[in-house]
């Protein structure tokens, strides 16, 4: 996958040093290239007559990819009926016209505004006791379509990639997780006073994420500098579920200055995407 500052195009198998950072000077440039590169393999996909298969994300991180993608829609025709997606999470027992809902999310940013059919867009539910069914039945979609080609993550403050979070099995697969009191806490400013806020959610499990094809992790914001160091640089640990990316052949952590200044080798990733964009495009 070669996400740079210069080109991007279909995705390809590339191997870099330990992780492949690349840092931005803000979250728009970022989201920008994020957007071009689902774009470039969509069509890829198309010309292929291939479906493509998307992992998606909600929270605040992905939106502007959301934005861009669905601009691209609008202005330059970009074309989504070859797309099935695979959500990342959902709360447990939430309605899915709860406009809290990760279902809501996903329609308000991005499906309501594309052609993509929405009999091909999948998000986990879990009510009642029917959970392990529900994340049997998940795991046994996104296997009967061929898994994901490209996962998309933001980062938690605490290191959780989808809703696993610090001490999550680092072979996990769909499940049900109760959230730690700093995820709910960070995830206030989504609900107003009077909502009830979920504290248990249905998350695809990290062995899930890491089976996919391609990842890319977006990271923005100073308040994401210490769980990015963690990942990037710091020892593989369940303690910092996302660090488990460092074992991925073909991902790319997406940053912007910020969330990239507590980098110990800020100044080598700079330097090796400098090299890159010199001697492979
Ligand atoms: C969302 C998800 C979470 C978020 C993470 C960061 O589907 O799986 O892991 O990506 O909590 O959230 P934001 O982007 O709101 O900071």
């Amino acid at each position: 996958m070669n996400i740079s500052h210069k080109s991007t195009g279909a995705l390809e198998k590339t191997r870099f040093e330990k992780i492949h950072s690349v840092i931005f000077k803000d979250s728009k440039e970022a989201s920008k290239i994020i957007a071009k590169e689902i774009a470039d393999l969509i069509i890829k996909k198309q010309k292929q007559n291939k479906n493509c298969v998307l992992g998606l994300a909600t929270g605040s991180s992905p939106i502007s990819v959301y934005q861009e993608l669905v601009r691209m829609h609008k202005e330059e025709g970009l074309s989504f009926k070859n797309v099935i997606t695979f959500n990342l999470d959902e709360y447990y027992s939430m309605d899915k016209n709860d406009i809290n809902s990760y279902h809501h999310f996903m329609g308000t940013h991005l499906f309501n505004h594309i052609d993509i059919d929405k009999k091909n867009t999948y998000i986990p539910e879990c009510f009642n006791n029917d959970y392990e069914l529900c994340c049997e039945n998940y795991e046994s979609k996104i296997k009967s379509i061929g898994g994901v080609d490209l996962q998309l993550l933001g980062l938690g403050t605490n290191g959780h990639i989808g809703f696993n979070e610090p001490t999550s099995s680092l072979s996990s697969r769909t499940r049900v997780k109760t959230l730690t009191e700093n995820t709910v806490a960070n995830n206030a400013r989504f609900f107003d006073d009077k909502e009830f806020q979920p504290s248990i959610a249905v998350t695809m499990g990290i062995g899930t994420i890491m089976d996919a094809d391609n990842i890319i992790l977006i990271g923005l914001g100073k308040h994401k500098s210490k769980a990015v160091a963690d990942l990037v640089e710091g020892p593989i640990s369940s303690f910092c579920p996302g660090s488990v990316l460092q074992n991925h052949q073909n991902v790319v952590i997406v940053l912007d200055s910020l969330a990239a200044s507590e980098l110990k080798l800020y100044d080598y990733y700079i330097h090796t995407e400098k090299m890159y964009l010199k001697f492979m495009c």
